[in-house]
């Protein structure tokens, strides 16, 4: 059974948009025979990485210096196949996401290669991730918009050596409620979204389709402007 960990970034947690996104994607994966953990950074206490000379490195390797929550996390995120970066669109990361990313540094081995022009390093053994996925939301128009996170976590699998295995983007995600219930059009974004979660367990891949089904545009360029600048 694959075994996945997921981390919600948003500080609204349970009751934000992100969440609302990722627990379909969660039931596919499980529908798929995952066992998935779901964590949320906000209610994590974990401190910043304050270390220069990479303790975690040299010093103690594999164990960061710093004594938090962090130290449920680590055991989490090294027996999971799969590790799920849950995000909103926060010009580029919310705070609590930024340091849990920062902490990930002991997971990494002392070991730096130059790889297509790039210094990269890889997980220590005894990682089991194998894959990083993305889920994240935001609240513009565009999927252009999610530009710098989706980098974020293609440059995170990159640097630890595994494969990005994908991100499902859902902008302008607030307009899958009205009054607080679903709409018909975010029904019908979610069913997509657990297919997706379904998918990436199931057949190793979400499918291009299924990707871009979940990302679709609920409402004009020009409309959702508008409601945004109605203040104006
Ligand atoms: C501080 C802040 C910065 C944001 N920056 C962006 C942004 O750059 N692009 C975007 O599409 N949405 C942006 N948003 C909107 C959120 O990404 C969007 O509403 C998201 O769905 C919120 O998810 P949550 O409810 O899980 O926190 C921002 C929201 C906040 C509060």
């Amino acid at each position: 059974m694959s075994k996945a960990v997921a981390i919600n970034g948003s500080p609204r947690m349970e009751k934000g948009n992100t969440a609302m996104v990722l627990a379909p994607f969660i039931q596919g994966m499980m529908d798929a025979g995952s066992d998935v953990e779901l964590f949320y950074a906000s209610r994590l206490k974990v401190k910043p990485c304050t270390c220069s000379e990479m303790y975690c490195w040299y010093k103690s390797p594999g164990e960061c210096y710093i004594k938090d929550d962090m130290e449920l996390l680590y055991p989490q995120l090294r027996g999971a196949d799969i590790f799920i970066l849950a995000t909103p669109v926060y010009i580029p990361l919310p705070g609590e996401m930024q340091k849990i990313i920062n902490r990930l540094c002991p997971l990494l081995e002392p070991l730096l290669e130059t790889r297509q022009g790039r210094t990269r390093g890889r997980f220590r053994k005894g990682v089991e991730v194998r894959e990083i996925v993305l889920v994240s939301t935001g609240g513009w128009w565009e999927i252009g918009n999610f530009g710098t996170v989706l980098r974020i976590a293609q440059e995170l699998a990159a640097d630890a050596s595994v494969e990005f295995a994908g991100a499902v983007l859902r902008p302008h995600a607030f307009l899958m409620k009205k009054g607080g219930k679903l709409t018909k059009d975010g029904e019908d974004v979610l069913k997509e979204v657990r297919r997706a979660g379904y998918e990436l367990v199931k057949e190793g891949v979400m499918r291009k389709e299924t990707l871009e089904a979940i990302s679709r545009p609920l409402i004009s360029e020009d409309e959702l402007r508008h409601r945004y600048n109605r203040a104006l």
